[in-house]
């Protein structure tokens, strides 16, 4: 039986749809270089695509895979595909995989209609077209015209109202590949009916992005801890002194929220760092005005390992501090290493974000949990409840 996403028309592709058939495979491969400009082969993202690229393969497909890097705009080789491209072709199977770099679509159709079956033509950063993140309409028709069917396996663009993710299921029989399935299947856990107690954890740095799925989760969730810079920023909708700690939200908003939700918790101690460079523990309340919160102190990580420890469901994004210092990943590493030790045991532990992700990744625990997402917003606007446009296209689409 084919796999349908809860409520919805979406279909998963199957042999039938694609054998013999030009298929344009949407993909996320946005994913960090490391110093050299080399990017993880074995990446959670970059390990999905491959997957399902070989699984399309495995049905006979000619595939034209089409995926963004970063947020360039118009043509800018340094955020070029082909270096996450070459990291993939090391690690595919089998091929040919092919490289297609910057060119008309004319020019791009002309070599699609070449591809023999299980044939694989990765085509340079999408976003270098400008008609794609304004998902022009006859972009979005000339882009259909690289292939027959269109597959979106790109769950963590899929909060993106663009070309290769909304528009070109306008003009092509579409399915939804094994990822999207698969993220929405360990998500909708999460979203419908969790099971209890539920716990959920939020930090990170782009603060302003996760206010509506912390209130999701405040919704859904028995308890929510928060750490990172969202726990600044409650602190200072508490009037409290948070020295030179960054903030970028609302404090009457925020205020407002601490007020309707006792479960929210905020940490009970915090590491924090002056300007000398010196860290120390400290209470909420006696933060110096040189110095910033980098981290969750020793009893804040306790409070949430009790919580989580008698969870039946745990939700985390976002790390609880400053993660490029050692020092100050103390926190993070510990929700890491505590949630593992959880996701051994009999409750669901889901993880995800990208920093949540490389954290996990890092420390090579991703086995313990049972889905880490490779969404970021992706994750939060759908545990937020949004409707993911890339999911709505996929929708009744013959
Ligand atoms: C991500 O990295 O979360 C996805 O690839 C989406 O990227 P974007 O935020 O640049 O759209």
């Amino acid at each position: 039986m084919r796999k349908m996403i809860s409520d919805s028309q979406i279909r998963e592709v199957a042999v039938g749809d694609v054998a013999g058939k030009r298929i344009v495979l949407r993909v996320d491969l946005n994913v960090p270089l490391d110093e050299n400009g080399v990017a993880d082969g074995n990446s959670l993202r970059l390990s999905a695509a491959r997957a399902t690229i070989e699984k399309l393969q495995d049905m006979k497909a000619r595939i034209v895979v089409l995926a963004h890097r970063g947020d360039p705009n118009g043509i800018d080789l340094n955020m070029s595909l082909q270096p996450i491209v070459r990291s993939m072709m090391q690690k595919m199977k089998s091929g040919p995989c092919l490289w297609q770099s910057f060119a008309p679509l004319e020019e791009i159709h002309a070599r699609t209609m070449s591809l023999a079956t299980s044939d694989v033509l990765f085509v340079e950063n999408i976003r270098f077209f400008v008609g794609e993140t304004k998902n022009d309409e006859e972009f979005s028709r000339e882009l259909a015209t690289l292939g027959d069917v269109f597959v979106n396996d790109a769950f963590g663009v899929c909060h993106r109202e663009h070309a290769s993710v909304v528009g070109i299921a306008k003009h092509l029989p579409s399915f939804a590949g094994p990822t999207i399935l698969k993220e929405t299947g360990a998500l909708n856990r999460v979203v419908d009916n969790p099971a209890r107690p539920f716990v959920a954890i939020a930090g990170g740095a782009k603060i302003h992005t996760k206010l509506s799925a912390l209130l999701a989760l405040l919704r859904g969730a028995d308890e929510v801890f928060v750490g990172g810079a969202l726990a600044a920023a409650f602190f200072k909708a508490k009037k409290m002194r948070i020295g030179v700690s960054q903030v970028e939200l609302d404090d009457e908003k925020l205020a407002e929220i601490l007020l309707k939700n006792s479960s929210l918790h905020l940490p009970e101690d915090v590491v924090v760092k002056n300007s000398s460079g010196e860290t120390r523990l400290s209470s909420p309340d006696d933060i110096r005005s040189d110095e910033a919160i980098v981290d969750i102190g020793r009893n804040a990580i306790a409070a949430i390992a009790t919580s989580a420890r008698a969870a039946k469901t745990v939700v985390w994004n976002g790390p609880v501090g400053v993660i490029e210092e050692t020092e100050s990943r103390v926190g993070t590493d510990a929700v890491a290493h505590l949630l593992a030790e959880i996701g051994r045991g009999p409750a669901f532990v889901l993880a995800g974000g990208g920093e949540t992700v490389d954290v996990i990744e890092s420390l090579k625990l991703s086995d313990f949990y049972d889905h880490v997402s490779v969404g970021g917003g992706a994750m939060l606007e759908y545990i937020g409840g949004g409707k993911l446009p890339g999911l709505v296209a996929l929708r009744n689409v013959e």
